[in-house]
């Protein structure tokens, strides 16, 4: 975990804008030693940062590395709960098994896991979620709303118009959302949503939100049987993004839309949800696990809930399923 610190430091990096900053003066603000403040620079240095060191002036940012470290996100965050604590590790297996942990220790709201690579990466409904290093965002965020347990599938929605807004301003890509968790582009997963709860009978300890950004990958990082299935913000745009940049405006929206939530209740999110829908108004399938169900999409329930109306008039409530654009 990022040190205070450190955390610090960069804050006063972010504010300065490209000034300069005098190791006295860093010093004094982190109440340690030039040295300690030397040895941070040092650090970062490894990690990849490009500092400039010029006599009588002091120290500054020239360029930040290709990396979703703590060190990289915390540069420039905007937010103030998530991202209070920020957990890097290069390799795991999944995001979401470290966050379980975490959040059972009892780390703060807002705690965000993020690593470059996950071997065994989750997706829905027991699925393999590929994530491949240094490519995309393979991120999880710790939540504590008091809210009722039913009422968590709302986060997954949430999260979609946070990614979807985020990917728009970074990248000038419009993706759309299919109910509940997918952000398409032209019909491809460009990003998918995992939600998991820690609950007791009746009360939420904590919500687990896992997101995978596909951002960088060329055709042929995704294996054979996801190609025409999958795409990424590079192979649309036809241009890299900064990943931590995207990470940064993501949990900026994400905070935004979470406090808006929790101030004023879901109806706002569903009129911004409903705006970015591929699938409202459309023919669809619903699969699920009693059994698929064919009919027009209507919208979205003020619970987050899916309607649909099948041919003969009768409305269904989706709560969870797997959704196709049916052809007739
Ligand atoms: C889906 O569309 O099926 C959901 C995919 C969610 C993937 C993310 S990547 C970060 C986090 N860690 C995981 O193991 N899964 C989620």
């Amino acid at each position: 975990m990022q040190s205070e610190l450190r955390k610090q430091l960069l804050n006063a990096f972010s504010n300065a804008d490209g000034e300069y900053l005098s190791g006295q003066y860093l010093a004094d603000l982190l109440g340690c030693s030039r040295t300690a403040v030397w040895k941070h620079i040092e650090e970062l240095r490894k990690e990849g940062f490009e500092l400039e060191a010029v006599r009588k002036k002091g120290y500054r940012i020239i360029k930040t590395p290709e990396k979703v470290t703590a060190d990289e996100i915390r540069l420039g965050l905007k937010t103030k709960l998530l991202g209070s604590l920020i957990h890097y590790e290069e390799t795991v297996d999944s995001t979401q098994k470290i966050a379980q942990k975490l959040a059972y220790k009892g780390v703060p709201e807002g705690t965000v896991i993020v690593a470059e690579e996950q071997l065994k990466g989750r997706g829905r409904l027991a699925r393999n979620w590929h994530s491949a290093k240094s490519t995309g965002i393979w991120m999880s965020i710790i939540l504590r709303p008091n809210i009722p347990i039913p009422k968590a599938p709302q986060l997954t929605l949430i999260t979609a118009v946070a990614a979807v807004q985020a990917i728009e301003e970074v990248s000038g890509i419009r993706a759309h959302i299919k109910w509940p968790n997918d952000i398409l582009i032209n019909g491809k997963k460009l990003a998918g949503i995992l939600t998991e709860l820690q609950a007791e009978a009746d009360r939420i300890f904590s919500i687990i939100i896992g997101i995978g950004i596909n951002a960088n990958q060329k055709a042929e990082d995704f294996p054979e049987e996801l190609r025409s299935i999958a795409t990424s913000i590079f192979l649309e745009k036809g241009e890299p993004i900064k990943r931590a940049e995207l990470i940064k405006v993501f949990l900026s929206k994400l905070e935004t839309l979470y406090l808006l939530y929790l101030e004023k209740g879901f109806h706002p999110i569903k009129l911004l949800w409903e705006s970015y829908a591929i699938s409202i108004g459309k023919q669809i399938i619903a699969r699920t696990l009693s059994g698929s169900i064919k009919g027009t999409a209507l919208g979205i329930t003020e619970d987050g809930v899916l309607i649909m109306e099948d041919k003969l008039g009768e409305k269904h409530y989706i709560y969870s399923a797997d959704i196709d654009l049916s052809a007739d």
